[in-house]
């Protein structure tokens, strides 16, 4: 439950939005753990463990493996055919477009897409720079870096979180940018001001001993920076104006500290949190050279003859000893015969493929609705970030409708780079799609330009905007499981009595990760092993 809370599931808007103006979920979800009342991730790995499959599976029982179709060759589709195909069964993936890998998708120079509205666009980067306009990162804990090493993909850091990346909040009247670190001396200092001071009127005499209350000034006065009279004064964490050299440079550190009440209502404490989310917390990673490297390396793994890309399947039947597979190819209709099905489409893609699986599967489908995600990639024609800001990736943070703009963890020092100049969600997501490409571009820019001032436009090369909600056999960035993917609504999904079977990131407690398509996608290989060596 905890999970859910913390990922865009149940409570998405509340958290992509408005982590830390709110009791963050993934510090409830530390908190949880530490009474005991949460699973920790081994815990979890520890109560369903992966076995994975491998050819002494059949050689040792005497049994042949069967032949299982796979619709979809996102991640969960790929792993479904690599995992399954270790024990020598006979699958044939599916895939509608010309790629495999779903959403994770890194866009190059090159690439055209073309969404349900008509926009076609070819991206213009330069040789060796991309933008990852899916999964972008992936935290320590997720089995996706597990896969990343099986598969020999190279991995580098990932920032999340940058000390010198900037905080804009507009609407709070900020007149310009803060750096992260900057903001985080003046919160966590009044904050620790405060308390300390009210420990020192005996606000807390009632919940902690005397010694108690000693120890907790201690760590607030180291915690926050606080002078010998428990005030916040500021001091170096703030930063500097000029950095501190040679001899007879000892620096000077930023000026104007603002008072309380101006730290308060510049609301730059509102995503601190973020940072604190068991999903979120660095270090973080990604793959060398782009996130469909993942993919690509899984697509190897399977055999490329078993991957039938430009296959968008239009008829699933369960023929009760197998089941049919219907697609069209190249304008050809083709029918798969196979003994399973994995079906690994996007829910609200496979609630519009007829079937034959009943109307309890159709109805949970029909309950797991999709959501909106958006990002466009910015190339500059230099790298105006780390020469004049000395941003070094991380992510600017603002209430602006672009939310979030990441500067690249990948060609430092290089001559130019692609900026996330947006990454939003939702009703901003929808907003940005409704505009034209240039429009798209125009309003993105004008944000950054506030943040960042002129460069922001005027070193601006080509650009990419990508939205999932109108991506032709996607329509959507992530799901809302309703009650989570253990509902027992989504019982016909996780528990089918037929030959289908289903795997995505949706349902998993994960939805949004490819964590979730893997970890699903071994749910779903470890119940047809099951069922194909009972049989
Ligand atoms: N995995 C995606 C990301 O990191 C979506 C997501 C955002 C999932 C926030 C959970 C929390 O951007």
């Amino acid at each position: 439950m905890a999970r859910t809370q913390s990922g865009p599931g149940t409570n998405r808007r509340a958290f992509l939005r408005n982590v830390g103006l709110t009791s963050g979920a993934g510090t409830m979800f530390a908190t949880m753990g530490a009474l005991g009342l949460a699973p920790t991730a081994q815990a979890a790995q520890r109560e369903q463990p992966f076995r994975a499959l491998g050819a002494s599976d059949f050689t040792l029982t005497g049994r042949g493996a069967a032949k299982v179709v796979v619709i979809g060759g996102g991640i969960a589709g790929l792993t479904t055919a690599y995992e399954l195909g270790k024990a020598g069964y006979d699958c044939t993936v599916l895939e509608a477009r010309d790629r495999t890998g779903g959403r994770n998708f890194t866009v190059r120079g090159g690439d055209t897409t073309t969404d349900l509205y008509g926009n076609t666009q070819t991206a213009r980067f330069a040789a060796g720079h991309y933008m990852n306009a899916g999964p972008a990162r992936i935290p320590q804990w997720m089995v996706t870096l597990d896969y990343c090493r099986e598969l020999g993909v190279p991995i580098e850091a990932f920032t999340n979180v940058n000390a010198d990346a900037y905080i804009y909040n507009e609407s709070a009247g900020m007149t310009k940018p803060m750096r992260y670190r900057t903001a985080k001396a003046d919160v966590y200092g009044y904050v620790s001001e405060l308390l300390a001071k009210a420990t020192d009127k005996g606000a807390l005499d009632k919940e902690l001993t005397a010694s108690d209350q000693e120890q907790l000034v201690e760590f607030l006065q180291d915690w926050g920076e606080l002078g010998d009279k428990l005030t916040y004064e500021g001091g170096e964490r703030r930063g500097y104006s000029a950095v501190p050299a040679a001899a007879g440079t000892p620096g000077v550190m930023l000026g104007d500290i603002p008072a309380a009440s101006e730290v308060f209502a510049s609301g730059v404490g509102r995503y601190f949190s973020f940072e604190f989310g068991f999903d979120q917390a660095m270090l973080m990673f990604q793959p060398v050279g782009g996130m469909d490297q993942i993919p690509k390396a899984l697509t190897r793994a399977i055999g490329a003859r078993r991957v039938r890309t430009g296959a968008a399947v239009s008829k699933i039947t369960d023929t009760g000893s197998g089941v049919l597979v219907t697609y069209t190819q190249g304008g050809r209709t083709k029918v798969v015969d196979a003994d399973y099905c994995v079906a690994a489409l996007p829910p609200n893609i496979l609630a519009k493929v007829p079937h034959n699986l009943g109307s309890d599967v159709q109805g949970a489908l029909k309950a797991i609705t999709p959501s909106s995600a958006a990002k466009i990639g910015l190339e500059y024609r230099s790298r105006w970030w780390e020469l004049d800001h000395r941003i070094y990736g991380g992510i600017t943070e603002t209430d602006q409708d672009v939310t979030h703009i990441w500067h690249p963890s990948y060609g430092f020092h290089g001559e130019r780079g692609v900026v996330i100049g947006y990454y939003n969600y939702d009703d901003d997501a929808e907003s940005y799609a409704k505009l034209s490409l240039k429009g798209r571009e125009e309003r993105a820019v004008a944000a950054g330009v506030k943040i960042f001032g002129e460069k922001y436009r005027t070193e601006l090369a080509s650009s990419f905007s990508h939205h999932w909600r109108q991506t032709p056999h996607f329509e959507a960035a992530w799901h809302d499981t309703p009650g989570g993917p253990d509902d027992v609504r989504y019982k016909p999904l996780n528990e089918p009595t037929g030959r289908v079977y289903f795997a995505g990131d949706w349902l998993s407690y994960t939805d949004a990760w490819q964590h979730g398509a893997f970890t699903s996608a071994r749910k779903a290989v470890t119940a047809v092993h099951a069922r194909v060596l009972a049989s």
